[in-house]
């Protein structure tokens, strides 16, 4: 049976910071944040809003859009990095947000969960709703899946410029007009890994970045290697002498904490995936350079990073690759257009990947390609750590869906921020009701208990 996309809304708060202002209060080179790591803007929520409110204005944005009524809703996960309770899950918050304008009980046939691994949980939802569907246990209802989150990195630490909110609802159906999942190629890695975490209480991450880098590269490519396998003993895909299962991949969809990472990324794959067949001799011989191994080729990432002239060979070494005509030809037609909404938007821990999905149909389709039966790759990763990569084909109603999209107007009209006021929403220094921006019709939060009984507590409301 197949099972897949039906289609996808978005919902981004419109307050924003921008990276060049962003760069000056902190003393960097501006260059840095827009070159070197690609950060345009970055969404920021105001005093009355949590991952809560943006999930379930991405839902409402679906099902109003699709003129869906709660009967028709089977299931509703929602998949977050930014997890408020311990306990109570978010779904439910958002349930009882939808309820408010469909009215009470009307999801009370829904089941659903909230899910936690950093930023690839969505993909573990989305996979196993897709799983739901297949089993023929939907009785023609849709799934909703919703991946919501507020990346929130501490005042002056290195994570702070690769920040973003937003939140992206997918319905998903046995009859889907965007794209059908590819069965039984999910593939994933999976190692203990203190790379990126948030202990119990705090509102922020620890993270080692540069680890998480290399961290990110390496269980990616284990994810890849299994893929390989599965489409292989599938025959999904049959390789020709010379090829990679690259070749037969349309576009490719990165996790992206910040859009630079998505190029990284590919190049990282790409690497691996060329390093063994035959042209790419020819692409050593224009980069004019070996590829670097590391002193300890078995050694831990530790090592690896630690190994300065390796670090530096290997920089250099991508670079070259990256400049190549072969390298850019790929990236141009499979990568570019899905990194453009990370730029306008920033980081969405597991957003992030779908934020790019929904990029690259838009501005791909705006290229003028035809995108009926193309090949989707996705890349997920979550600290912590988990890869998973899995694929789809975009199915010949996808104009459908596509064709009205457009990022801009969806996020509507966007409000940039200070240095101060960004500064103040950070450290929580303004109460909910002294918000920046006016409501209009979406969830916003009004209140969050503080006495002892019923500490926690929320109460949100739409404005209509
Ligand atoms: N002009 C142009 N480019 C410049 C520049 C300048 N003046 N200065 C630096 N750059 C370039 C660097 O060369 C580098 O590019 P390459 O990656 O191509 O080498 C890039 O800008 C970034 O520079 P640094 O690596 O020196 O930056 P940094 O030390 O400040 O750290 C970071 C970057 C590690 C991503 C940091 O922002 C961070 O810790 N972020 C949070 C963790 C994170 O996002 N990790 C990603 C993988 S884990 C994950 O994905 C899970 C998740 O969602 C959190």
């Amino acid at each position: 049976m197949a099972a897949g996309i039906d289609d996808i809304a978005i919902y981004i708060p419109q307050l924003y910071v921008e990276a060049s202002d962003f760069a000056k209060a902190r003393g960097l080179d501006p260059e840095k944040l827009e070159r070197g790591l690609g950060i345009g803007q970055m969404a920021i929520v105001d005093t009355n809003q949590d991952p809560a409110c943006l999930a379930s204005n991405a839902c409402l944005n679906v099902m109003q859009k699709n003129k869906l009524s709660p009967d028709e809703i089977g299931r509703l996960y929602v998949a977050t990095e930014s997890a408020f309770d311990e306990s109570k899950a978010m779904n439910s918050y958002v349930i009882g947000m939808l309820e408010q304008v469909y009215g009470e009980g009307t999801f009370g046939h829904c089941g659903g969960i909230e899910c936690k691994f950093a930023c690839v949980s969505g993909s573990y939802a989305l996979y196993d709703n897709t799983n739901w569907i297949r089993a023929g246990e939907a009785e023609g209802k849709y799934a909703l899946v919703v991946v919501s989150d507020i990346a929130k990195y501490d005042l002056g630490s290195s994570g702070e410029v690769t920040q973003g909110a937003g939140a992206i609802a997918m319905l998903l159906n046995d009859n889907p007009r965007l794209l059908a999942f590819d069965p039984k190629v999910t593939s994933t890695s999976i190692k203990n890994e203190y790379d990126f975490y948030r202990p119990f209480g705090k509102e922020t991450p620890i993270v080692h970045g540069q680890y998480s880098n290399l961290l990110y590269l390496i269980q990616v490519k284990n994810a890849l290697i299994d893929y390989k396998r599965k489409v292989i003993n599938t025959g999904l895909i049959k390789l020709k002498e010379g090829e990679t299962i690259l070749d037969h991949v349309d576009y490719l969809n990165m996790h992206l904490p910040y859009s630079n990472m998505g190029k990284k990324a590919l190049a990282y794959l790409v690497r691996h995936e060329w390093r063994d067949l035959p042209r790419w001799k020819k692409i050593i011989e224009k980069i004019g350079m070996d590829e670097p191994t590391p002193k300890d080729p078995r050694g831990t990432i530790e090592s690896v990073l630690a190994d300065a002239e390796f670090m530096a060979k290997d920089h250099q070494f991508t670079k070259l690759f990256t400049n190549t005509e072969e390298y850019v030809e790929l990236y141009e037609s499979k990568l570019s257009s899905s990194l453009i909404g990370s730029k306008m938007i920033g980081n969405l821990y597991t957003a992030s990947l779908y934020l790019g999905f929904r990029s690259s149909l838009e501005f791909e389709y705006q290229k003028g390609v035809n995108l009926n039966g193309k090949r989707v790759g996705f890349c997920s990763y979550g600290s912590g750590a988990s890869a998973m990569i899995f694929s789809g084909i975009i199915q010949p109603e996808y104009e459908q869906v596509v064709k009205d999209m457009n990022l801009e107007a969806e996020i509507g009209p966007r409000t940039k921020l200070s240095l101060e006021e960004y500064e103040d929403l950070h450290e929580n220094k303004r109460s909910p009701e002294n918000n920046i921006r006016s409501a209009n019709k979406e969830f916003i939060l009004v209140d969050v208990n503080t006495s002892t009984e019923s500490r926690g507590e929320r109460q949100y409301t739409f404005v209509s």
